[in-house]
């Protein structure tokens, strides 16, 4: 009887170690796989800053990541979240292509249980961060940097009356916007314009041209067309949510061998070269570096079942968005030294 309980009890042993053998080898290592996109590779700032620093964060960190071209399709990105489902990812980090689609990204993360973390582009669908606990958004606060933008703009503006150029009084501007429906271009154009309003000064808008991918391209295109149109030699000021389109502005302003006021947001390497030559007045830093950490540390412990935020320096905003927000700053020709990498 006492021989058949201990080989009772060898046998229960043998077992419960042949399956914890057969959980380790399903599992081929205790690595954190991270599955990632960018809404497209073309984004200078997506592509230039935040994507290197997510692949440079999680080697320090130990983790894998793999991140893929949305090429800016929104069903392409549900595809790519539906193949990294399938491989049993540990966790998601969604770089949304179209802002209002958060719901169903959400909902496929949550019927396949993995966390995940949305990061640039905040999810406009209302309610949405409610429907998983286990969604979180990395991000910015999206009106700080047109705030910023707006007065850097407005100090100029007034230490600067020539700027004025048919010194009525009134700023007359263009403004290149962004992607429309994504929060920080909608914020941008509104804050950045009513600074001026705000500050007591009179604006007047000559055009405003709108593009998804917030592009060189279309910031050169459209600059170049307004140059040569009836209200060519009326604009006093280019109004840029991105440095991105700015740079094409400027492209445009040089060949045209006009100078004009011009400000960006992003603070890319570019634009501080851009500052330093005076080719233009101002940006706004958007913290890529930070905002790539801030992601991949609230996921890989979101992997690890932890508190997303344990053992971080992040705090989750208390409004409800389930969201860490990092700060912009302003970087003007006086402090954009700083900003050099
Ligand atoms: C950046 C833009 C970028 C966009 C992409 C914004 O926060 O300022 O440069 O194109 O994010 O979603
Ligand atoms: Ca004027």
């Amino acid at each position: 009887m006492k021989r058949s309980i201990t080989s009772l009890v060898m046998m229960a042993l043998l077992a419960i170690s042949l399956v914890s053998l057969f959980v380790a080898c399903e599992k081929k290592d205790d690595q954190i796989v991270i599955g990632a996109n960018i809404y497209t590779f073309a984004d200078n700032f997506m592509n230039g800053v935040m994507k290197p620093e997510l692949e440079s964060y999680a080697a320090g960190k130990g983790v894998r990541i793999e991140i893929v071209d949305s090429e800016g399709q929104q069903a392409k990105l549900n595809d790519q979240v539906d193949v990294f489902i399938t491989r049993k990812v540990d966790v998601l980090v969604i770089n949304l292509v179209d802002p209002a689609a958060a719901g169903t990204i959400i909902a496929k993360a949550k019927a396949a249980g993995i966390p995940l973390v949305l990061f640039n582009k905040e999810a406009t669908e209302r309610g949405v961060m409610a429907s998983y606990d286990y969604v979180w958004y990395v991000g910015t606060n999206s009106a700080e940097s047109g705030i910023i933008q707006g007065q850097m703009m407005v100090a100029d503006w007034r230490a600067n009356p020539t700027w004025d150029r048919n010194a009525d009084g009134i700023v007359q501007y263009v403004l290149l916007k962004g992607e429309p429906g994504h929060p920080d271009a909608e914020a941008r154009t509104v804050e950045s314009v009513r600074a001026f309003v705000d500050a007591g000064l009179q604006v007047e808008q000559l055009a405003l041209e709108a593009d998804p991918n917030w592009s060189t391209q279309h910031g050169n295109d459209k600059m170049a067309a307004w140059l040569t149109s009836s209200f060519g030699n009326r604009i006093e000021l280019v109004i840029c949510n991105n440095d991105g389109m700015a740079f094409g502005a400027i492209n445009a302003l040089k060949a045209a061998g006009v100078s004009l006021p011009i400000y960006g947001v992003d603070a890319l390497d570019q634009a501080l070269t851009h500052i330093a030559d005076g080719e233009m007045n101002g940006t706004v830093l958007n913290d890529g570096v930070n905002q790539s950490r801030a992601a991949l540390d609230l996921a890989i412990n979101a992997a690890m079942g932890l508190s997303v935020t344990e053992g971080t320096r992040w705090t989750l905003s208390t409004d409800g968005s389930k969201a860490v927000r990092v700060p912009y700053l302003p970087v003007t020709p006086s402090n954009y030294q700083e900003f050099r990498n």
